[in-house]
């Protein structure tokens, strides 16, 4: 089996593909990444070397680039991680949101159709059903409905790929998942930024009132359920990824202050973010019904892993935490 991996050099692309090259060895891995801002080699050192990995630095808007690697690498299925993924940054700066994840998967798709792949796996995210109120749930019947420019740009994407299902017969899946932790996390977004502001001896900006509420899950359990969808997903289908960890913004950053014994007074309630969804809850039935997933890890024993690992890896975020990413920091939040 020959894939391309697009994006798997940020966060969950790159969990993603050590994920599969511990566990296929023999199949061939294509990254195919621009590295942006949120892309990093560095994610992936303990693979670069494998003979069944290659890496490609390119933009999934260029179709001349994207063909020929399809072509070249005999590719069977393409799994498309790249996007632009920070809700915030969508506010400020929406236009580059609409290229990458809606032009870019319809170039992916249309490169998926003209090679005639095996299957197109789409990663979305839950953000794009919206908010929840108190209780309920999102399954893959949810309506569509999202608030920000980033989801609005996945939702967009979605439609593409459910339009390639039904115009051309193509083999599709699209997967939504919740909120990911885990290992080599930019630290733009709540987790990593939280435990490394704590470590820094900085302020731990909470938006509004902290009571929004995200449904976190391991980026391993994700990897692994991605892997279900590419060998098993029936054709055409939507699977919700999903662990039932609901908590509280608030919850989450006490608690990752108890984990590093810091106090609580470094937390800053600031300004509330734009259009800020207020709760977000995963109903996984389809994929643990269909295709038999098992999330391996506890929120406990995942984010006390997590946080140990941004213990053990301060080269990584400190290399992150400077130039560029101070000048976002400084315009987000105001303060150096
Ligand atoms: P990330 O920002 O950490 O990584 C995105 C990667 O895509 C980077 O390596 C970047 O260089 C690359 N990229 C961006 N634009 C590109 C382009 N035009 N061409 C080629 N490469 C490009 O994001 P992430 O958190 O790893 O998210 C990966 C995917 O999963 C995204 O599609 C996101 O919408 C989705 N998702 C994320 C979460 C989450 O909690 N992080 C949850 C559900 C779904
Ligand atoms: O639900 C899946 C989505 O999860 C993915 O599609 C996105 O790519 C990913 O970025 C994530 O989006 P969120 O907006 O939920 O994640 P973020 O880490 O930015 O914020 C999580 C919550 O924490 C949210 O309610 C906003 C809040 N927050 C975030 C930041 C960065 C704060 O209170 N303060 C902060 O400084």
């Amino acid at each position: 089996m020959n894939l391309l991996v697009t994006g798997g050099a940020g966060f969950i692309g790159s969990n993603f593909i050590r994920f599969m090259i511990d566990k296929y060895p023999h199949y061939t891995i294509v990254n195919y990444d621009a590295l942006t801002y949120a892309g990093n080699l560095e994610n992936l050192a303990s693979v670069e070397k494998h003979p069944n990995y290659h890496f490609i630095k390119g933009d999934i808007c260029d179709k001349t680039l994207v063909n020929d690697t399809v072509k070249n690498y005999a590719i069977d299925i393409i799994v498309n991680f790249a996007a632009e993924s920070h809700v915030d940054r969508s506010i400020t700066e929406p236009d580059i949101f609409i290229k990458s994840n809606v032009l870019g998967t319809q170039v992916l798709l249309d490169a998926a159709k003209d090679h005639n792949l095996r299957k197109y796996v789409q990663i979305s995210t839950d953000e794009v059903y919206g908010s929840l109120g108190e209780t309920g749930y999102f399954t893959e019947e949810t309506p569509l409905a999202p608030n920000s420019p980033y989801s609005a740009s996945k939702a967009g994407g979605d439609l593409l790929v459910r339009a390639y299902h039904e115009t051309f017969g193509m083999n599709v899946n699209i997967t939504r998942c919740s909120n990911n932790y885990g290992p080599f996390h930019f630290p733009e977004k709540l987790i990593p930024l939280m435990v490394t502001n704590a470590l820094e001896g900085k302020d731990l900006p909470v938006y509004g009132d902290g009571l929004n509420v995200r449904d976190w899950l391991h980026v391993m359990d994700h990897a692994s359920a991605i892997d279900l969808v590419i060998h098993n997903g029936r054709p055409g289908e939507v699977y919700n990824i999903g662990g039932h960890n609901e908590r509280t913004n608030i919850t989450i950053v006490k608690l990752i202050l108890e984990l590093l014994g810091k106090s609580e007074e470094q937390i800053r309630f600031v300004e509330d973010r734009k259009g800020h969804d207020r709760r977000y809850a995963i109903d996984p039935t389809k994929l643990t019904n269909e295709l038999g997933w098992v999330p391996k890890y506890t929120f406990e024993t995942g984010i006390k892993e997590t946080v140990q690992w941004y213990l053990d890896n301060k080269y990584w975020w400190s290399r992150i935490k400077n130039g560029d990413y101070m000048n976002y920091y400084e315009q987000q939040y105001g303060a150096k």
